[in-house]
């Protein structure tokens, strides 16, 4: 946040209560409703997480501890055994549920399709039964890479059904990006799309998987299915490469939900750190399904009639939880939207609204930025009347995106969440409940119910109302982080060892800051570490760097954050450059190009900076804080002292 929005969010005196109306139809009426909740979940986490579990999931087999806690390792329902899939569209082929829409989906360019419960669960069947036969077994893992079309909800859902953990990668990210994850998952199978649409042109994503899995450099990959979207010409290997067109033919649409056991792997996801390549994240299936569940249930005050979108790509945690796990398993009606706002369609996203009387929309802050860009005659002349409720995730929502949310898109009447989590927490951890709680622009207001936060200093102890201080959470949850794929090390250090355990409690470490106000409400400042939060995409530092040191041009890099008005975040990157090179506009242009084949797009520096040398301490640690203020145009203050050689920081001053 630049200092600015500090300043003006720490001003924030504005204060929204619940409509009336929407509390008395809402799950949880009152904040004397939310406050006994909490309290009962805080005194006996135990009785609160199993009495949802039994009413909440079907479970094959109920568990014998609700949860063995031996930090950092939790496990939840143990001895239980459930099924993701099943729960999110077997026990809703019930004759009230079984033809209502579970999933409506808006392609580009133009075309629709939907599904009810009874049709999504014969195709998550049948392809069940495909990868059966492509010789999954369970506990293999999957590969995912799909554009925004049903198939790719439907490839997730086959997976759990037959234990085969997923691992979907974002269809942005380069054949490199790619391959890096299929390896360390060792996935089996990838199941990917001939290209998707984004923005008015084709992602030529078979080529990418061809490109990853090219001279064998997965070895554990045997088998490619392919779904027809975009119908260009691709090449197939035989033996490896199928249709699912082709394979689906004949093939049995019953396929019993293999039972799990509660703490087997439901799907690893990756995601950026500070160190190194991006991490696997484990999420485990009976304390996923139950929290994404709940979350959904209480968080977006699910009705049976409400429609329900998130706009996030299911190759993010934002996608699998609240497009396909969280509303499904509640039996609700899930939008999914290939498209994405464009200048040559810059009403598309009010479109959807209005087509489908959607009444519960959660997007980013830095959507939110770009409609208020684009102009509020876009939204105002589309009938918008259907919505309800809306939601913010992904970065700190500025309080003027939060009132043009609320004024433009809400017409004052619907409340807004501002929901603050990760995909390590695999749910929604602080945020309103709409019918509860009142808000305050910019503030992601409470804990959820189970969840205890606090805001602490590095040695574990709370800092004082309105202090900055680190995020943390002090008790386990149903969802949380089980590994890092692979890593055990790399677990413990990134979440469990940058503050050392209080009064008997771990501090798991979310990488944020924050503060608490004297009404304690949260406010989320952002990262406090070397990630980059990209339009709502997180980054690591290093990762970029990496990828602009593999340039033959390039000796030394060094990447931070820099605000932007509609992204939150871009990336600038200061370069030294190896002998016989000399900077360029068009050496530029080829270095940001390198970063978005090595990485993708969403990795490709804003701006680039040559330098003749990057500022380091007497140990050789480069120092970020003063590139960051170079980048923002700010006057490095501070202390210096620690600089090796300060005429680097004089020439930096001069010369970028
Ligand atoms: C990081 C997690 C799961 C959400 C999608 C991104 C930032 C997320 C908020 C919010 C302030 C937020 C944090 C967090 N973040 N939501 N409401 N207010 N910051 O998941 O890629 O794992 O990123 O996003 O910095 O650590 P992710």
């Amino acid at each position: 946040m630049s200092q600015a929005t500090i300043e003006s969010v720490l001003q924030e005196k504005r204060l929204f209560n619940p409509p009336s109306q929407f509390s008395q139809e809402s799950h949880i009426k009152s904040m004397e409703e939310y406050q006994r909740l909490y309290d009962q979940a805080k005194a006996d986490p135990e009785a609160f997480w199993g009495q949802l579990a039994e009413q909440e999931l079907h479970w094959f087999q109920k568990w014998d501890q609700v949860l063995d806690w031996q930090p950092p390792f939790a496990q939840w329902f143990v001895g239980g055994k459930l099924n993701i899939s099943y729960n999110c569209l077997d026990r809703h082929l019930t004759p009230e549920r079984q033809d209502k829409l579970a999933l409506i989906w808006e392609g580009e360019p133009g075309d629709s399709r939907s599904f009810t419960y009874a049709q999504l669960h014969r195709d998550v069947c049948q392809m069940a039964n495909v990868l059966k036969q492509l010789g999954l077994k369970k506990g293999d893992r999957v590969g995912i890479y799909m554009p925004m079309i049903p198939e790719a909800a439907i490839a997730m859902l086959a997976c759990l059904r037959i234990g085969t953990p997923h691992t979907v990668v974002f269809g942005g990210f380069s054949s490199e990006a790619l391959k890096d994850r299929l390896l360390d998952a060792e996935a089996k199978v990838v199941i990917t799309a001939d290209g998707g649409w984004r923005k008015d042109a084709i992602v030529p994503l078979k080529e990418q998987v061809d490109k990853a899995l090219a001279g064998n450099s997965v070895p554990s990959v045997h088998s490619v299915l392919v779904v027809q979207r975009t119908g260009q010409q691709i090449g197939m290997a035989p033996g490896r490469d199928h249709w699912w067109h082709d394979l689906r033919s004949g093939v049995s649409a019953d396929c019993p939900a293999e039972p799990m056991d509660s703490e087997d792997p439901a799907f690893i996801l990756y995601t950026s750190g500070t160190t190194g390549k991006p991490k696997g994240v484990v999420h485990a299936t009976g304390g996923y399904n139950l929290y994404t569940h709940i979350t959904t249930k209480w968080v977006f005050d699910l009705h049976p009639s409400d429609v329900f979108w998130c706009t996030a790509d299911i190759g993010w945690i934002t996608g699998h939880s609240y497009i396909v796990y969280g509303p499904l398993s509640n039996g609700a009606t899930t939008v999914m939207y290939e498209g994405a706002p464009r200048s040559s369609n810059p009403g598309c996203m009010w479109d959807v609204v209005q087509k489908y009387r959607v009444t519960i929309f959660y997007t980013a802050p830095t959507a939110i930025r770009l409609f208020m860009k684009m102009g509020e005659h876009l939204p105002k002349a589309r009938d918008l009347s259907s919505l309800r409720l809306l939601g913010s995730v992904g970065e700190p929502i500025n309080p003027a995106a939060w009132m043009w949310y609320h004024r433009v898109i809400g017409g004052e009447r619907c409340p807004i969440v501002d929901t603050w989590w990760q995909t390590e927490t695999g749910g929604i951890m602080l945020t309103p409940l709409p019918g509860a709680t009142p808000t305050k622009p910019g503030s992601a207001t409470y804990p959820f119910p189970g969840i205890v936060a606090d805001v602490v200093d590095l040695d574990g102890n709370p800092v004082g109302d309105n202090q900055g201080g680190y995020l943390v959470i002090k008790q386990p949850w149903p969802s949380m982080i089980r590994m890092v794929h692979g890593n055990p090390d790399r677990f413990r250090r990134t979440y469990w060892e940058h503050i050392p355990p209080k009064d008997g409690d771990y501090l798991y470490f979310s990488g944020d800051g924050a503060r608490r106000d004297p009404d304690g409400y949260f406010w989320v400042m952002g990262r406090v570490d070397d990630v980059i939060n990209v339009a709502g995409h997180r980054l690591g530092t290093m990762e970029v760097e990496s990828s602009l040191v593999s340039h033959p041009a390039v000796a030394e890099a060094a990447v931070v954050g820099k605000p932007s008005e509609v992204k939150g975040e871009e990336i600038v990157a200061f370069i030294t450059l190896e002998e016989n090179y000399t900077a360029s506009d068009t050496l530029a242009k080829e270095l940001k190009q390198h970063v978005g084949q090595e990485i993708g797009a969403l990795a490709r520096p804003g701006e680039i900076k040559f330098t003749e040398g990057l500022p380091k301490t007497r140990s050789g640690k480069i120092m970020r804080r003063l590139l960051r203020s170079l980048a923002s145009g700010q006057e490095v203050t501070g202390d210096t002292s620690t600089l090796e050689d300060r005429s680097v920081l004089d020439k930096l001053r001069g010369g970028a």
